[in-house]
């Protein structure tokens, strides 16, 4: 194609008769330009073009109604309603709902626009050379004499129920982001203050579902753990493992700093909240040299030998300890709940 860059030389030419060039000396590849148009069953058959309207317009009509459906789950369905969703597990009715209505109506209106554009607007392949980036008075009553023959082509004028249905999925769809912002309440109040913690419950791994040891938690190893009696069949499962997850390491008891960390822990074994106090993400990177764990949301860094205190980030807490020990059989137990909410409870924590 050519780099002319001459506004005089924008093509003013049906595409279908552009680009061909014949092979010369200066230009020895020839351009066979594009091949013939070769119209689509709408292009000639009206009966055809009603029904891909029809087909577009129900894809427009789906999106509203599932833009509805997006707003009436959000006032009518409760936000801490568990559902079991075959393969998903035991989940939020209301995340649930949220995201089927929400993706329906977003794919109905892509689906919508797409066959609108395959079946009924111009397919006439068409070439634009380059050309000045700062357009004259002339090429832009061109630009705007084109917009208004592609606006004739796509039909949006004479396909009013086109028209009318696109333009209310569009309207609709953003009320579900104002809907959304019913998500910045209600504050949590209490419901961060207490855990499944309890005084004389067992530490279990949460990756072989065992009761932890002493003995299975080596220097510089992290490991994860959930308290005894969490089980994945009870219908608050992922609010109370959000709440009680367990980040165990174990440190040489000389290298810890903060003297009430060093009386809670069990022979260098210190037992933090597994969620950032920023904006509650889980915390999975740890540096054995340093003691540092690391949020990987938005970089909080937390010193485990020190208390947890945070050493960089926006995290405005350091992680709650639990205090901890081991029971007469050898296995470590907790001694109680949190002190403290844990996860991002700024709102209660004055
Ligand atoms: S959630 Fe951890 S740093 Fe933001």
């Amino acid at each position: 194609m050519s780099q002319d860059m001459s506004e005089e030389n924008l093509p003013d030419r049906p595409a279908h008769e552009g680009g061909s060039q014949v092979a010369t000396a200066e230009n020895p590849f020839a351009d066979p330009g594009f091949p013939a148009h070769q119209p689509r069953r709408q292009d000639i058959d009206e009966k055809a073009a009603r029904s891909s309207e029809r087909t577009v317009a129900f894809l427009f009509t789906v999106s509203m109604l599932a833009t509805l459906g997006f707003i009436a789950s959000f006032v009518v369905i409760p936000i801490d309603k568990i559902v079991y969703i075959w393969p998903l597990g035991h989940i939020s009715a209301l995340n649930f709902a949220l995201g089927m209505t929400l993706g329906v109506s977003l794919f109905a209106i892509g689906a919508g626009a797409v066959h609108w554009a395959r079946t009924l607007m111009s397919d006439v392949e068409v070439a634009d050379d380059r050309h000045a980036i700062a357009a004259s008075p002339e090429v832009r009553a061109k630009v705007m004499a084109e917009f208004a023959t592609g606006t004739g082509e796509s039909q949006i004028g004479r396909r009013k129920l086109i028209r009318n249905t696109m333009l209310g999925a569009l309207t609709l769809v953003p009320l579900s982001g104002v809907f959304l912002l019913r998500d910045l309440g209600p504050l949590p109040e209490d419901k961060l203050r207490h855990t499944l913690w309890s005084k004389g419950r067992l530490l279990i791994n949460q990756n072989t579902n065992k009761p932890l040891r002493p003995e299975d938690v080596a220097v510089g190893s992290l490991t994860f753990a959930v308290p005894e009696g969490l089980e994945e069949e009870q219908h608050d499962y992922q609010e109370q493992l959000a709440k009680a997850a367990l980040m165990i390491v174990r440190i040489q008891p000389n290298d810890i700093k903060d003297k009430k960390s060093r009386d809670w822990a069990h022979q260098g074994i210190l037992a933090f909240s597994k969620i950032c106090t920023h904006v509650g993400c889980p915390i999975s990177l740890y540096e054995q040299q340093t003691h540092h764990v690391l949020c990987p949301c938005h970089q909080s860094t937390f010193d485990l030998s020190d208390g947890a205190r945070v050493i960089f980030g926006p995290a405005g807490h350091a992680l709650p300890q639990l205090h901890i020990s081991v029971n007469g059989e050898g296995y470590l137990e907790a001694l109680g709940d949190f002190e403290e909410p844990v996860g991002p409870a700024f709102w209660e924590r004055g």
